[in-house]
C-alpha cells in the first residue's frame, strides 16, 4: 500500500455502496482503503489515517451479533463519519436512541433533508436537498451533546455532529449519484474536517509504485501476459518504467482476437513504448482444440486450458536461464477487497478467475502493481503513462474473445467472418461519435441459417446479431437505443461487405433477464 500518502480508512459493513465511497474518497485525490469492521484502534492508530469513515450495512445495531464499533476509535483524535448504519453505531455507542425497522421510519430513494442548525459537514448546501436513503433502522433520539444539523420527514435524525469530537454521521448517502451535493458533503468531511490534502494523484502513483516494484523484484525479472486490454497494458507500462529490461512481455494470439488487434498490441508496445513483447500465434493450437466444442462453458475451460499451456511453454522457451522469478498480474482493487479474507459481513466471496492456477503451477511469486487501483484510476494512469485512446477507453473483451460471440463451431473461416461484421459494426459506431456513449458494443455470429435475396439469386447464409449495451457496473445493462439509420447503415454494409451473411439482427434483450455476451 503506498506509505506516503495521507490515508483513508473505511470499514466495511458490508453495504452494497462500499466501495463506491472508497471510489468517491479516490476522486477527492484521497487515498483510502476499505478494512473489516474489525479493525481495532491499536491497529488503526499503526496505520496513522487522516479519518475513518463507517460504511453502511443490512445490520441492526441492536441485534445480537451485529458488526460493532471499536469505542477506542473515537478517543484516537482523528474525524471519524458514519454513513447509514456507521451514523446509527455511533449514536448507539455516544448514547443515543435507535429504533429498529417500523413502517413509518423507513425511507428507501429519494427523499428530502432539511437543515437545523448550521456545521461544517453541510457547508456549501442548500436549506433543503435532495438525498438518497435506503435505511429501515433510523436514530430517534440524539445523544446527548451532539448537534442536529438536520432532518428528513422519516428521518429526524439525518445528520448529526459532536463537533468537539470531530465524530459526524449521516443517515443518508452521499456516495450515490442521487445525493446530488454528496460529493460536496464528502469533500467537506475529508477537506475541511480532516484537513486532508488531496495528495492521491496519479503522478505520485505512478512514483510511489515504481519504487515499490524496484524494491519488490530486486534484480529478479518478471514475466508479464499482454492480453490487449488496459489492465495488462497498464501493468507492463508501470513494470517497464520500474525495471526496463528486466520486463519480458509475453502476448498469445489464440485467434479468437478482434481485427487487427494483434498488430495494434505490437505496434503499441514495440514501436510506441519499446517494451519488447513476444508475440506467439498459438491459433491454430486453440482451434484445433476447440474443434467441436460448442457449449458455452466447455469453451471456456478449453480456451483457459490451452492458454495455460502455451503460457507456460513459451515462457520457458523466452527464460532459457531461468532468470524469470516473478509473474505479473493485473488485479486491480475490487478484486482485493473482494477476495479479501477479512471483510464485512455481507460482501460476497468471490475467486477471480484471472490467476488461472499459473503462479502456483510455475512456481512464480506474483507482481501486482495496480492492485490498489479502480479501473477508471488504472485508465488515468494509462493515459498519463502515454497509452493511447484505442487502450484506455476501449469497451471490455472478455478473456475467452469472439470463442463466445461466435455460437456453434469455432472454425477460422467463421470467426473471420464474425471479425469482419464486428469491425464494420464499431467503425459506424464510432463514424456516429457514439462509441464512448455506450458501455460494450460487438457482434455476434449465429450457427443459423436464413434465406434472403441478392441480386436475382436465392441466398442460404448466417445470421449476425448487432448487440449495445448501456451499463455502470456490467451488472446490470440496457440495451442502447441507437439510431435507426446507425444500424441500418451497419447492417446493409454487412451484408454486402461480409460473404457468408444475409441477415442483421439487432439485441434488444436488457440484463436481467439476458447476460451482455450471447454465451
Ligand atoms: P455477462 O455476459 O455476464 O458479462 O453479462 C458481463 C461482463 O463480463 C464480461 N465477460 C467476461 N469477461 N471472461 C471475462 O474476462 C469471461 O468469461 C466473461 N464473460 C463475460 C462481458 O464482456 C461483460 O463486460
Amino acid at each position: 500500500m503506498p506509505a506516503s500518502q495521507e490515508l483513508v480508512l473505511i470499514l466495511d459493513y458490508g453495504s452494497q455502496y462500499t466501495q463506491l465511497i472508497a471510489r468517491r474518497v479516490r476522486e477527492c485525490r484521497v487515498y483510502c482503503e476499505v478494512v473489516a469492521p474489525t479493525l481495532t484502534a491499536a491497529e488503526a492508530a499503526e496505520r496513522s489515517p487522516k479519518a475513518i469513515i463507517l460504511s453502511g450495512g443490512p445490520d441492526s445495531v441492536d441485534r445480537e451479533g451485529a458488526p460493532g464499533l471499536d469505542p477506542g476509535l473515537l478517543e484516537l483524535g482523528v474525524p471519524v463519519l458514519g454513513i447509514c448504519y456507521g451514523l446509527q453505531l455511533l449514536a448507539r455507542e455516544l448514547g443515543g436512541r435507535v429504533v429498529a425497522g417500523h413502517a413509518g421510519g423507513r425511507e428507501y430513494g429519494r427523499a428530502e433533508i432539511e437543515k437545523r442548525e448550521p456545521g461544517a459537514l453541510l457547508n456549501g448546501l442548500s436549506d433543503r436537498e435532495t438525498v438518497w436513503m435506503s435505511h429501515g433502522d433510523h436514530v430517534a433520539e440524539p445523544p446527548p451533546g451532539a448537534k442536529l444539523l438536520a432532518a428528513s420527514s422519516a428521518a429526524p435524525v439525518a445528520v448529526l455532529e459532536w463537533p468537539e469530537r470531530r465524530i459526524f454521521g449521516l443517515q443518508f448517502h452521499p456516495e450515490v449519484s442521487h445525493t446530488p451535493n454528496g460529493l460536496q458533503v464528502l469533500e467537506n468531511f475529508l477537506y475541511e474536517i480532516a484537513e486532508c490534502s488531496g495528495d492521491w494523484t496519479t503522478g505520485n502513483f505512478i512514483e510511489e509504485e515504481t519504487q515499490r516494484i524496484r524494491e519488490t523484484v530486486g534484480d529478479g525479472h518478471v514475466l508479464c501476459g499482454i492480453s490487449g486490454g488496459v489492465d495488462s497494458a497498464v501493468a507492463a507500462l508501470l513494470l517497464h518504467r520500474a525495471i526496463g529490461d528486466q520486463l519480458h512481455c509475453l502476448f498469445v494470439d489464440n485467434g479468437l482476437l478482434r481485427k487487427n488487434e494483434a498488430a495494434l498490441v505490437m505496434e503499441a508496445f514495440k514501436h510506441r513504448f519499446h517494451v519488447p513483447v513476444q508475440a506467439i500465434d498459438a491459433s491454430e493450437e486453440f482451434l484445433s482444440a476447440l474443434h467441436g466444442v460448442t457449449e458455452p462453458e466447455a469453451k471456456r475451460k478449453t480456451i483457459g486450458k490451452v492458454f495455460i499451456d502455451v503460457f507456460e511453454r513459451e515462457s520457458k522457451r523466452l527464460d532459457s536461464d531461468g532468470r524469470l522469478r516473478f509473474l505479473a498480474q493485473g488485479t486491480l482493487y475490487p478484486d482485493v477487497i473482494e477476495s479479501s479474507p477479512v471483510k464485512g459481513p455481507s460482501a460476497v466471496i468471490k475467486s477471480h478467475h484471472n490467476v488461472g492456477g499459473l503462479p502456483e503451477r510455475m512456481k512464480l511469486e506474483l507482481v501486482e502493481p495496480l492492485r490498489w487501483l479502480f479501473k477508471d484510476e488504472v485508465r488515468r494512469v494509462g493515459a498519463e503513462l502515454g497509452l493511447m485512446e484505442e487502450f484506455v477507453k476501449r469497451h471490455p473483451f472478455p478473456g475467452p474473445g469472439l470463442g463466445v460471440r461466435c455460437l456453434g463451431d469455432l472454425t477460422r473461416e467463421r470467426l473471420d467472418r464474425l471479425r469482419e461484421a464486428d469491425d464494420i459494426f464499431i467503425s459506424e459506431l464510432r463514424q456516429a461519435g457514439l462509441y464512448h456513449s455506450v458501455a460494450q458494443a460487438f457482434a455476434v455470429l449465429l450457427p443459423v441459417k436464413s434465406v434472403g435475396v441478392m441480386g436475382d439469386g436465392r441466398t442460404y447464409e448466417e445470421v449476425v446479431v448487432l448487440r449495445s449495451v448501456d451499463s455502470h457496473d456490467f451488472m446490470t445493462a440496457n440495451w442502447s437505443r441507437l439510431p435507426a439509420e446507425l444500424l441500418s447503415k451497419a447492417a446493409s454494409r454487412i451484408v454486402n461487405e461480409v460473404p457468408g451473411v444475409n441477415r442483421v439482427t439487432y439485441d434488444i434483450t436488457s440484463k436481467p433477464p439476458g447476460t451482455i455476451e450471447w454465451e
